[in-house]
């Protein structure tokens, strides 16, 4: 498969773990990449440490939960760079909650930034992608989107709108020139991560799955799922019977 090639980039949640590795590890190839996120300290610190390997950051302070601010920065930041060639629709988070104490403070939260953050990021190019022929839209969604998971009905639930998002946007957008990929992680160490309690099997460093990522971006993989020994566990977990994943839950709990 050809490598794709980027001249800029729009990384989102691109302060800390994931998009912040996937900024630098496009920058260091090259590409001009604006970094997005609502912790200015940390994109200005991403785009020093991009400038002293020579390489382009720019800081992009957003928040992807207010979404008509979104949709008007991205637009203005696609005019003003010439279009943008890849965004990544990377912000996101979750908290564990069980569904017997659901707060409406924290779904409308996950939702607001998982589902109408991402939704507002790709949509605010697409178009004009379309219309050049040309551009490469990215979800990061989890393996979390395969099932509902016990104490992350909303968390897995975005994950599971973005995924379908994308597939549904893949199949539209065949044969215009803009490329889809859906990224599924696993556990990966991040600031998000770093909450759980709970044992991660196959946990991957930050650095490891970037690296991953990234390949399968500028491979142009229309979806990829990783580490393979979840994604292979995800897999089969994705087409149990609801009373054998019911009770495989009970119990990994
Ligand atoms: N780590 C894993 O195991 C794992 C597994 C599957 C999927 N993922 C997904 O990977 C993505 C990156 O997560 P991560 O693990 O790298 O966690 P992370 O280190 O906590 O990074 C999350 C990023 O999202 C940004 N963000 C959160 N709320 C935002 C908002 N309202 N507006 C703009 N940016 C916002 C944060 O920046 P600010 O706080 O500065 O805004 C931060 O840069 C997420 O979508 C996550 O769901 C992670």
């Amino acid at each position: 498969m050809a490598e794709l090639s980027y001249r800029t980039a729009l990384v989102t949640g691109a302060s800390s773990g994931l998009g912040r590795g996937l900024a630098l590890w496009f920058a260091r190839r090259g590409v001009k990449v604006y970094a997005a996120a609502r912790r200015r300290e940390n994109l200005e610190a991403l785009a020093n440490e991009a400038r002293a390997a020579s390489a382009h950051v720019e800081p992009v302070e957003l928040d992807v939960a207010n979404s008509d601010n979104t949709l008007a920065r991205i637009r203005d930041i696609d005019a003003s760079c010439g279009g943008l060639d890849l965004v990544i629709a990377n912000a996101g988070f979750g908290q564990e909650m069980s569904g017997k104490r659901l707060k409406w403070e924290a779904v409308k939260q996950i939702i607001d930034v998982n589902v109408t953050g991402a939704a507002a990021t790709l949509t605010a190019v697409l178009p004009q992608m379309v219309e050049r022929k040309r551009g490469h839209v990215v979800g990061v969604a989890s393996l979390a989107a395969f099932r509902g998971l016990p104490r992350n009905a909303a968390y897995s639930a975005s994950k599971a709108f973005l995924s379908t998002f994308m597939e549904s946007l893949r199949v539209d957008l065949r044969g215009t020139g803009v490329h889809v990929t859906c990224l599924y992680p696993g556990f990966v160490k991040s600031e998000m991560t770093a909450q759980n309690k709970f044992n991660m099997p196959f946990l991957l460093e930050t650095e490891e799955a970037v690296e991953l990522m990234a390949k399968a971006i500028v491979q142009g993989k229309t979806w990829y799922a990783f580490p393979w020994q979840m994604a292979g566990l995800l897999g089969v977990v994705k087409r149990m019977p609801n009373a054998l994943f019911d009770a495989a839950m009970r119990k990994a709990r």
